[in-house]
């Protein structure tokens, strides 16, 4: 059983409490939620004041992705709002150990993010620290993007690492993913699947929800 984290990303943001009182009805595990600023990617989503104002239309856990230049700066203010995973590009923050540890210290889980085009050894200095590694599956940035296949080597890395180093971190991934591809990220040691297009742009959410959790 795979865990499902429908990206709100491609929801329907007239009516946000409808959604997610879907996703809870369909027995969806995380929210994830995409933050963007427009600055380390090139798109703008939502922040701090969305998360506050939705938290109390769900009681699933908030896993919250920080595409933002300054991560040091924002991550506790967005577990004040409502979240309960963070995770964050490692590239964005001067001191990615340091706000791992922050992270953990307020109650959250901790995650890092490895984008599309950054190889995955960078993962290997904080492997020791996080709860979660997040592998891309397509650029950063935007959904409704084509998976990358190589992000497949990637999760089979992060798993072969962390079983040699007794490590056994949460192995998400993000981009592209529908009950194809979803499979196969499973089938290389991905636990969590991250969905936005499949998901909501289906013709039955709920089912689609089904399809990826029985991965
Ligand atoms: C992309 C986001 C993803 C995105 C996934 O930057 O991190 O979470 O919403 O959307 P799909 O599943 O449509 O690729
Ligand atoms: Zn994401």
């Amino acid at each position: 059983m795979a865990v499902v984290a429908p990206s709100l990303l491609s929801a329907d943001f007239g009516n946000l409490e409808k959604e997610l009182k879907m996703l809870e009805k369909a027995k969806a595990d995380l929210i994830h939620l995409d933050v963007m600023d427009g600055a380390y990617v090139p798109n703008i989503s939502f922040g701090l004041t969305v998360i506050k104002s939705i938290r109390e239309y769900s009681k699933l856990p908030f896993d919250t992705h920080l595409m933002i230049s300054k991560p040091d700066k924002y991550a506790e203010k967005f577990i004040e709002a409502g979240s309960d995973l963070i995770t964050f590009h490692p590239e964005t923050s001067s001191n990615p150990i340091k706000l791992i540890k922050k992270i953990q210290s307020m109650g959250a889980t901790a995650g890092i993010c490895i984008n599309n085009k950054i190889p995955i050894q960078k993962a290997i200095p904080y492997m020791d620290y996080v709860d979660l590694i997040l592998v891309m599956s397509v650029d950063a940035g935007f959904g409704g993007q084509k998976f990358n296949e190589k992000a497949l080597n990637k999760v089979e890395f992060i798993e072969k690492y962390a079983e040699k180093h007794c490590l056994a971190p949460i192995i998400s991934i993000d981009g592209g993913i529908n009950d194809k591809t979803g499979k196969q990220a499973v089938l290389h040691g991905a636990d969590v699947l991250v969905a936005g297009n499949y998901i909501f742009k289906a013709k039955n959410p709920v089912k689609a929800i089904k399809s990826l959790k029985e991965l």
